[in-house]
């Protein structure tokens, strides 16, 4: 998109009033306007800007790994896993010559494996080509790669025209111009990416928006927003009108789903049986103890000694509780589960489960939920 972004910082885009039409981008955003936007942006920017290592570069690999991490966690956690990840897997050779199952453990702790699994993928995909890709549509095409990686990647990477619309952008564009379409239906979407593109700077898109992205998760933040401090805020419609908390607006609630597992730290002697979980549910590829899930509460002790794939077991061995009612959240699942130990006699097996030494067990990918049974195991 080839704006011109001249040096005039004296007017607000749109007045409050304007705001709330959905046709707004075409209508309002004229060329003075847009370097006014843009340029407000971009001097907060300056000085408020994160040091974020990845910024040191413009490699993509480096921004691509750094993209995806991003999209799992906060950047203070992220930072930890992207300098572990990258001092492994320094370029995309290494990452694809890797096990799966490394990268997953590297992975472990922020959740959505089947990202660490489409990183591994498309480093297999990009080592078949011989390249990082370059355009936005072969960015587009890499595995686990969507609109957002793609345009983040494409501007920051290679400087190329494509703006970033996450919930970040969402948040700013939905409270400024005060726009009431649901950011959860593609109409709405449509929207939102239309604004941005018209809004986008093209002298620096990677600059751009990385500012955007800034300015919503440490100004025009989620719950209370630093109205008082923005530049923005003269000719923003959410602050006129003392609507921040009603923007952006979604329309669906998502429907959560609750799931309620018992786990069992069985012990055979030296070793505990462990399981890697297959293909079409939660934690792909990731391990787990002895584990049995129910419908609509967590399975009783009576219930757990009449299982099928218990029942030798548990006659010969008792089953202490170590915690009850564990909860834990997943995006749209909210997990409960009771922590059990049984010590069972050397040589115990249960169908589908392996036998690995207990003190290798911290060599295994788990997820969190897993790993909170193991610190009480070893409380
Ligand atoms: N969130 C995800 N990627 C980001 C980036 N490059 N800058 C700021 N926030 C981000």
């Amino acid at each position: 998109m080839a704006h011109s972004h001249e040096d005039s910082n004296t007017r607000p885009p749109v007045s409050p009033k304007d705001a709330s039409q959905a046709d707004l981008p075409t209508k309002t955003c004229g060329g003075a306007s847009l370097s006014w936007w843009s340029n407000t942006l971009l001097t907060w920017y300056e000085s408020h800007r994160r040091e974020l290592p990845w910024r040191e570069t413009c490699n993509p690999y480096t921004i691509w790994i750094s993209e995806i991490i991003l999209q799992q966690t906060r950047v203070a956690q992220g930072i930890d896993y992207f300098h572990r990840f990258i001092e492994r897997f320094p370029d995309v050779r290494t990452l694809a010559e890797a096990d799966e199952e490394e990268v997953l453990k590297l992975w472990q702790g922020l959740g959505y494996y089947s990202r660490a699994r489409n990183l591994h993928a498309a480093a297999r995909q990009m080592a078949e080509q011989g390249c990082f890709p370059h355009t936005y549509e072969d960015i587009r095409r890499l595995k686990g790669v969507g609109d957002y990686t793609a345009a983040a990647i494409a501007s920051i990477a290679f400087g190329l025209p494509h703006a970033v619309v996450d919930g970040n952008v969402y948040r700013v564009l939905a409270r400024y111009f005060g726009l009431h379409n649901p950011i959860d239906t593609t109409q709405g979407q449509k929207l939102f990416k239309e604004l941005a593109a018209t809004l986008l700077d093209a002298r620096d898109p990677g600059r751009y928006n990385q500012a955007m992205m800034d300015f919503g998760a440490m100004q025009c933040t989620p719950m209370t927003p630093r109205c008082t401090s923005c530049p923005l805020s003269d000719g923003c419609w959410a602050n006129a009108n003392n609507a921040t908390s009603q923007l952006p607006f979604k329309q669906k609630r998502t429907a959560v789903q609750h799931r309620y597992f018992a786990y069992l730290y069985v012990r055979t002697g030296e070793h505990i049986l462990l399981r890697r979980r297959g293909k079409g549910d939660i934690w792909q590829g990731l391990y787990e103890p002895v584990v049995i899930e129910n419908d609509a509460h967590t399975p009783t002790e009576e219930e757990l000694r009449r299982h099928p794939l218990l029942h030798d077991v548990l006659s010969a061995a008792p089953l202490r509780l170590l915690a009850q009612n564990i909860t834990h959240q997943l995006t749209h699942r909210h997990l409960h589960a009771d922590f059990y130990v049984v010590d069972a006699p050397v040589g115990t097996s249960i169908e589908g489960y392996t036998a690995v030494r207990e003190e290798l067990r911290t060599q295994y990918a788990i997820p969190r939920l897993v790993e909170r049974l193991f610190e009480m195991v070893d409380r």
